[in-house]
């Protein structure tokens, strides 16, 4: 290829975009459920004492997420390009600064760190996934004395054990780079077509196996929905806001990426409703099959990260039919990872095929590998690495902290003053329009005012920790 072909590419051209309305709600559902449903809500909840964070976390995504989440894709559509071409496009377009395509880096930028760990934690599920299926958590004899002592050390064993989460990272990034070099159509919605449906299906299974067998259903309910203020602490509130960012995938510019193959024809706020309503859905029924399985076998919900790695794998073992259904949690969980991981990856395949001007598959194949290789550094932080701990965080930590902490709510922020603030809302309204004038103010109020405030509360909290618990 010469040098002389650098012509644009016609990003919408080059994806055919998505075939449907269903099958970008299916995507951008799928990006949204992951293990921030499944594997960090619960446990979040169980730490900070459950209903009354619940319902702040629930404000939180109706009063900040979603509205972020609206303005990504309003955004993508509006320049319908890569995250950094949107704000040139619109900067040019609407005569403001093209400076803002800083988010859109920021955004590359995230991608490229949270991909990096988040594709190891995957990992972690597969082996739980081969670990279900191998029979490790049904009753062995050994187990009448050390049972939490096998599964603990299950769990320890695997971070001890770099070849094992290098090959899981490994198998994450094979199949993401796989599904994401075959494009919008032919890879990303061909994936989420049978794996979303099939998330809905095995986690409503499980809620069903949790309420019909534990006795514990009423308890896990009224844990999640009864609301204790007295439990409640300002740092919980941070907390409640932060996931809700993360668990709707927005801030990152990812949802950007999604929203520019999206057809005009399309009403947005609807979409964004139906997006977050299926992962706050997915990420409720998770805590309803996870806590009262752990309930049933006197566990504590507050356990931390290692909720669904060894508490729920302990219960699972003492359960009737546990080798079955962790079978089809662990999948549920590898899949969940993987259509989260597909539309980190996405982005960046978006902006190198427009920079470079290769192929699908060429693009994503580099930089995945790229991606690969930066995760490899997270796999090896829990073992052979682990005394290298730059800021005081071994890497794993630290691009976890980075991205979630700051560069995320960053995004949030900077987007919805880009949204609220700079952008004329003339420009907005074209791609906005199909909702009632009412809804657009709120909107607009949201974007304006109480998200930027809410935001930089939590950025505040990260640089300073402690300064309001
Ligand atoms: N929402 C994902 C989850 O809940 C995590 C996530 C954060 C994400 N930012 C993202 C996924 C960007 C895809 C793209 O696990």
């Amino acid at each position: 290829m010469g040098t002389q072909s650098h012509a644009p590419v016609e990003q919408a051209d080059a994806n055919a975009g998505w075939s449907s309305r269903l099958a970008f709600i299916l995507a951008a559902a799928g990006s949204a459920v992951g293990l921030g449903n499944v594997w960090k809500f619960p446990y979040i909840t169980g730490e900070n004492g459950g209903g009354a964070f619940v319902l702040v976390y629930l404000v939180c995504i109706a009063v900040i997420g979603l509205p972020i989440l609206a303005a990504e894709i309003m955004l993508g559509r509006r320049g319908k390009a890569n995250p950094v071409q949107v704000f040139v496009k619109l900067g040019e377009e609407e005569q403001i600064s093209t400076n803002w395509q800083g988010i859109g880096w920021m955004g590359l930028l995230c991608s490229f760190f949270i991909l990096s760990f988040y594709s190891v934690v995957a990992g972690w599920a597969l082996v739980y996934l081969w670990h279900s299926i191998s029979g490790q958590f049904s009753l062995q004899p050994s187990d009448a004395t050390g049972l939490a002592e096998r599964i603990g050390g299950l769990f320890d064993s695997l971070l001890a054990n770099p070849g094992l989460l290098l090959a899981g990272h490994t198998l994450v990034m094979m199949a993401t780079i796989f599904i994401v070099a075959r494009g919008i159509r032919g890879g990303v919605e061909k994936a989420v077509r049978i794996m979303v449906p099939g998330l809905l299906l095995i986690i409503f299974g499980l809620v069903v196996y949790a309420a019909a067998s534990t006795g514990e259903f009423g308890n896990a309910v009224s844990f999640m929905f009864n609301p204790d203020f007295s439990k409640l602490t300002w740092n919980a509130v941070l907390i409640a806001l932060g996931h809700a960012f993360f668990t709707l995938s927005v801030g990152m510019c990812a949802m950007m990426a999604y929203g520019s193959f999206l057809d005009r024809s399309v009403n947005i706020g609807k979409a964004a409703f139906a997006i977050a309503g299926l992962d706050t859905l997915i990420a409720l029924m998770a805590g309803l099959a996870i806590f009262p399985i752990v309930f049933a076998h006197q566990l504590t919900p507050g356990e931390g990260p290692g909720l669904v790695f060894v508490t729920l794998p302990i219960a699972f073992t003492e359960v009737p039919g546990g080798t079955f259904v962790s079978i089809f949690f662990f999948l549920f969980l590898a899949m969940a990872a993987l259509t989260s991981s597909i539309s980190m990856l996405e982005p960046l395949v978006e902006y190198m095929e427009y920079r470079c001007n290769w192929s699908r598959p060429r693009t994503a194949i580099v930089t995945g590998t790229i991606i690969w290789v930066l995760g490899i550094g997270c796999a090896l932080a829990f073992n052979l690495w682990s005394g290298f701990t730059p800021f005081g965080k071994n890497l794993f930590d630290l691009f976890d902290w980075l991205t979630q902490s700051i560069l995320l709510p960053m995004g949030g922020m900077l987007i919805s003053i880009y949204a609220g603030w700079i952008l004329s809302r003339k420009a907005i309204a074209r791609e906005m329009e199909g909702g009632t004038a009412i809804t657009f103010s709120v909107w607009i109020f949201l974007m304006r005012f109480i998200a930027p405030l809410a935001i930089a509360l939590v950025l505040v909290n990260s640089l300073f920790p402690g300064l309001f618990s």
